[in-house]
């Protein structure tokens, strides 16, 4: 049942305005678990998409003049051009106005509504809500002068017939099932929140709104609408084939992990199990709740002029070295700063003097030396560690990925590049040309140096998709990065004498602080 496919999920993103860094820092984050999963082989479903009904998104389309539909059809476009620059590969884009998710939504709701539980019940709710979160708050979770906790924003006070969801009921059931699965919520911090959100006890939450119509109609009262967040959880198992394709549904579901930030943990950790649980489908494994991004130490929004657009660091860094510097540069799970020094600062060291002049160096001599042409070899005796250090890498590298310890992950990548540095310094291959008599062994190292390369195009794969294809067409080498697959494209060896190498442009030009 549903464990043949790795299935990672985005969270869908508000179609309320265009993509921002801390949108992407997500999306980037997810891209790079999904294609190292691809690249171990695995049959791999990557699901983002846009969440287009609720309260915020009309406003936003009343303020444009426009329909939501309209609005919501033009802003689709804007995330998924941001995704394509930013080389994010999605399997499935899902969209809540999809007549297949309203499908969705109505047979889940339905089969909650018949589990012989009232697990769904009509009600009345009067509290303060925040536009911006799509959800009520308790007074006293308020800031002070009423403002939202999350956006800092005020509150609206609303008085309304709602259906309710009987979470309360469920609070033992999902702390049995954490218990029993300890890696559901991770990181740790974020399962402790969780657990102690559980023990204090939760409370039922409306899901249908009657204010407005901007959404999915509950299948057996059509004067009301279904609640934003009841709405966007479900895409999750739309887009697996819920109530649509049960075969489908067996294979992929459960969702392997569910990558969010931790500003919609209770969403994701309370809410969405307790549905499923209601309903009788199968919980995801695990969500993984990531940190948030600030720009100079404050939160990212247009009227403080910290919401940047991605383009405007793409522009400028290439997508490769911006998929690098959030990967590298923060510890996925805990919150980090973004600056432009810093990711000048990441780009010259670790990219432009660190892979790319490796790079452009093994590939000049052996332009210089070999015309370009991988040389026969004997390797023993000129490869040193190399080999050693390589699989030890890979190996924690794969740990690291299984872990989801994206940082740790790259760093381990790195320790080649680090490595295959200090072997060129030592075997000193320039002064070894020097000496005809020294021919084959000029040989060796530059093919222990080349077929390290290759290796690191493998790895880099994931992270960097543009410049290990990039790689290996400079290697020239057949097929694509994107064929690879580990561990057998990194074992040792596998660079074939005789492929023809060329030195071309590099791999990531310097830039000026
Ligand atoms: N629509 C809901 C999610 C529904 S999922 C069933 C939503 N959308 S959002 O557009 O506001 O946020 C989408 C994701 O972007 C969330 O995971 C959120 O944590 C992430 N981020 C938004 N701003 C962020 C930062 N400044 N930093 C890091 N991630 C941020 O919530």
């Amino acid at each position: 049942m549903g464990r043949d496919v790795f299935y990672i999920t985005t969270p869908i993103y508000y179609a309320n305005d265009v993509p921002h860094i801390g949108h992407a820092y997500n999306a980037v984050n997810t891209d790079f678990i999904a294609r190292y999963h691809r690249l171990r082989g695995e049959r791999v479903f990557h699901l983002t998409g846009t969440d287009e009904h609720g309260l915020k998104v009309a406003r936003a389309a009343e303020a444009q003049g426009l329909t939501p539909q309209a609005w919501t059809d033009k802003l689709e476009a804007s995330w998924r051009e941001v995704w394509e620059r930013l080389d994010v590969g999605y399997d499935d884009y899902i969209r809540t106005t999809q007549p297949r998710h309203h499908a969705a939504v109505a047979k889940l709701l339905q089969t909650v509504y018949d589990n012989g539980r009232e697990d769904i019940y009509l009600g009345h709710y009067e509290g303060q809500y925040c536009v911006a979160c799509e959800a009520y708050y308790d007074e006293s979770d308020l800031l002070e002068g009423n403002l939202c906790p999350v956006h800092e924003r005020p509150v609206e006070f609303f008085r309304e017939d709602n259906y309710f969801f009987r979470l309360s009921a469920y609070a033992d059931r999902l702390i049995a099932h954490y218990e029993a699965h300890p890696d559901a919520v991770q990181p740790e911090t974020r399962r402790n929140e969780v657990m102690s959100l559980l023990r204090g006890g939760l409370q039922d939450f409306s899901i249908s709104r009657t204010t407005f119509d901007w959404g999915v109609p509950l299948p057996w009262d059509e004067t009301h609408v279904t609640y934003v967040w009841f709405d966007a959880l479900t895409n999750y198992v739309t887009a697996a084939g819920y109530g649509d394709d049960p075969a489908r549904f067996a294979e992929v579901w459960p969702a392997t992990i569910h990558s969010i930030g931790k500003d919609i943990l209770r969403f994701h950790a309370v809410y969405w199990p307790a549905m499923l649980m209601a309903a009788g489908v199968e919980l995801p494994t695990q969500v993984w709740a990531h940190g948030y991004l600030t720009v100079g130490g404050k939160k990212m929004s247009k009227t403080n002029l910290t919401g940047i657009h991605p383009f405007q660091l793409v522009d400028h860094f290439g997508v490769d070295s911006y998929r690098y510097f959030w990967l590298r540069q923060i510890s996925w799970g805990s919150d980090g700063d973004f600056s432009w020094e810093a990711m000048v600062e990441r780009h010259n060291a670790d990219l432009a003097n660190g892979l790319g002049n490796l790079a452009s160096r093994v590939l000049a001599m052996l332009g210089s030396y070999f015309d370009g042409v991988v040389p026969d070899v004997e390797l023993e005796g000129c490869q040193d560690d190399l080999p050693t250090v390589i699989a030890e890498a890979a190996a924690r590298y794969d740990a690291h990925m299984l872990a989801v310890e994206l940082q740790a992950a790259v760093v381990a990548v790195w320790s080649i590049v680090d490595r295959l540095n200090g072997y060129l310094v030592e075997k000193e291959p320039w002064k070894i040309a020097k000496d005809p008599e020294r021919r084959a062994e000029l040989a060796g190292v530059l093919y222990a140096a080349a077929e390290s390369l290759r290796i690191l195009a493998v790895l880099i794969q994931p992270m960097m998709p543009a410049a290990a294809e990039r790689l290996w067409d400079q290697l020239g080498l057949e097929g694509a990065a994107v064929e690879q697959r580990v561990p057998a494209a990194v074992t040792w060896g596998g660079l074939p004498p005789g492929t023809v190498t060329h030195k071309g442009d590099s791999l990531f030009p310097r830039l000026d602080a």
